[in-house]
C-alpha cells in the first residue's frame, strides 16, 4: 500500500472582522492508494475546510497558514495557481453535497463533461463526446445520448449527483473528494450513489476521500475513518475496530447516535451539547464540556493525538493515555 495524498499539521484559519478563525487547527492525516478514507464529524467541525484546503480552494478571508499537504510527493501549498489548475479535475477531483451549485444551470450536461476531458486531453469534439456519453452510461444514467443534450435542471437530484461524478471521474483521477455526496438525496437514492461510488472505485481504481457526517455512510464504504472534532482529528481507526471499539468518547458518541434500521435514534444515548464555534474553543481537550467520563486533566490540558504501536490507531484522549504508554 502506497501513500497518495499526506497531510501535515495543516491549519486553515479565517480572517474576519470579529477575529482569526481556526477552523484546521493542525490536522495530519494521510490517504492510501486505492483505499477510501472516511473523514467524519459533526457540522463546523472543519471537514469542509479541509477539503477546500486540499484542493487548494480556500477563499479570502480563509488562508492555509501552515503545514502541508503532499499528493504524490508533492506539497501542493506550494504550487502556482496554473499548476493547481492541472491537477484539479484532472487528479484529484471533488463532488459536492448540491450538484446544482457546482453544474452550469445555463450550459448542457454534455458540453459541461466535454469541457473537463478536452481542458485535460487531447481529444477533437467527437472523441470527446463519444467518451462524455460513456462516463454517463457508466454511472447508470439511462438515455445516456438524451440526457447528454439535457440542462441540470432537467434532472433529478440523484441524476444530477450522477452527473457529478461522471465529471469528476472522466479523466480517471487518483484522487475523488466527496463532501457529503448523498446528504442532499433521499434514502433510497442515497444507497443506490453509495452503490455506485463502491463500484466505480472498483473500476477506476481510485482513492476517495469521502466526508460524512453520517456513520451509516462510512460503515458501508470506508476502510479507514478519521474523526474530526473542532478543527482537530481526534480518532483515526481502521473502520472494523473504530465500529468494534471506538476508543474517544466522541466517537463512541457519533456511533450511538447513529439511527440503526431497524430502531429509533437512542436520544438518551446522543451527545449533549453543541460543536464550539472554532474562534471560542474550551480550555483543555475541546471536547471535555460534552464528555461523560471527563477528568480534571481534560479541562486544563490538550491531549496528544497518539498512536496505538500495536495496530497503527491513533487517539487524542487522556482515558488512553497511560495504556499507550504501558
Ligand atoms: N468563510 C468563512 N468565514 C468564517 N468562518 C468560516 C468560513 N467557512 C467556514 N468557517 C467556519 O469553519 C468551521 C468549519 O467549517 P466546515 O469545514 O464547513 O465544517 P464541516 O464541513 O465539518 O461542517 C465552522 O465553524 C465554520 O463556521
Ligand atoms: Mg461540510
Amino acid at each position: 500500500m502506497s501513500t497518495l495524498l499526506e497531510v501535515n499539521d495543516l491549519k486553515t484559519y479565517f480572517y474576519t472582522t470579529s477575529g482569526i478563525v481556526p477552523s484546521v487547527d493542525g490536522v495530519s492525516f494521510s490517504l492510501e492508494s486505492g483505499q477510501t478514507t472516511a473523514l467524519v464529524g459533526e457540522s463546523g467541525c472543519g471537514k469542509s475546510v479541509t477539503s477546500f484546503s486540499i484542493m487548494q480552494l480556500v477563499n479570502a478571508p480563509g488562508k492555509i497558514v501552515g503545514g502541508e499537504i503532499l499528493f504524490k510527493g508533492k506539497d501542493l501549498t506550494e504550487l502556482s495557481d496554473r499548476e493547481m489548475r492541472k491537477i484539479r479535475g484532472n487528479e484529484i477531483s471533488m463532488i459536492f453535497q448540491e450538484p446544482l451549485t457546482s453544474l452550469n444551470p445555463i450550459l448542457k450536461i454534455g458540453d459541461q463533461l466535454d469541457e473537463i476531458l478536452l481542458l485535460h486531453q487531447t481529444l477533437s469534439k467527437k472523441e470527446a463526446k463519444n467518451k462524455s456519453v460513456e462516463m454517463l452510461k457508466k454511472v447508470g444514467i439511462p438515455r445516456a445520448e438524451h440526457v447528454y443534450d439535457m440542462h441540470p435542471h432537467e434532472l433529478s437530484g440523484g441524476m444530477r449527483q450522477r452527473v457529478m461524478i461522471a465529471m469528476a471521474l472522466s479523466c480517471n483521477p487518483s484522487l475523488l473528494i466527496a463532501d457529503e455526496p448523498t446528504t442532499a438525496l433521499d434514502v433510497t437514492i442515497q444507497a443506490q450513489i453509495l452503490r455506485l461510488m463502491k463500484n466505480l472505485k472498483k473500476e477506476f481504481e481510485t482513492s476517495i476521500l469521502l466526508i460524512t457526517h453520517d456513520l451509516g455512510v462510512v460503515a458501508e464504504l470506508a476502510d479507514k475513518v478519521i474523526v474530526m472534532y473542532a478543527g482537530q482529528v481526534v480518532e483515526e481507526a481502521d473502520v472494523m475496530s473504530l465500529y468494534a471499539e471506538p476508543k474517544h468518547p466522541y466517537t463512541q458518541g457519533l456511533i450511538q447516535s447513529t439511527p440503526k434500521i431497524d430502531s429509533e435514534v437512542d436520544t438518551l444515548n446522543s451527545i449533549q451539547g453543541n460543536v464550539p464555534t472554532p474562534s471560542n474553543k474550551p480550555s483543555g481537550c475541546y471536547f471535555h464540556p460534552r464528555c461523560p467520563f471527563a477528568m480534571d486533566i481534560c479541562k486544563s490540558q490538550m491531549p496528544e493525538l497518539k498512536t496505538n504501536e500495536q495496530n497503527g490507531n491513533k487517539v487524542r484522549c487522556w482515558l488512553h493515555e497511560s495504556h499507550q504508554e504501558g
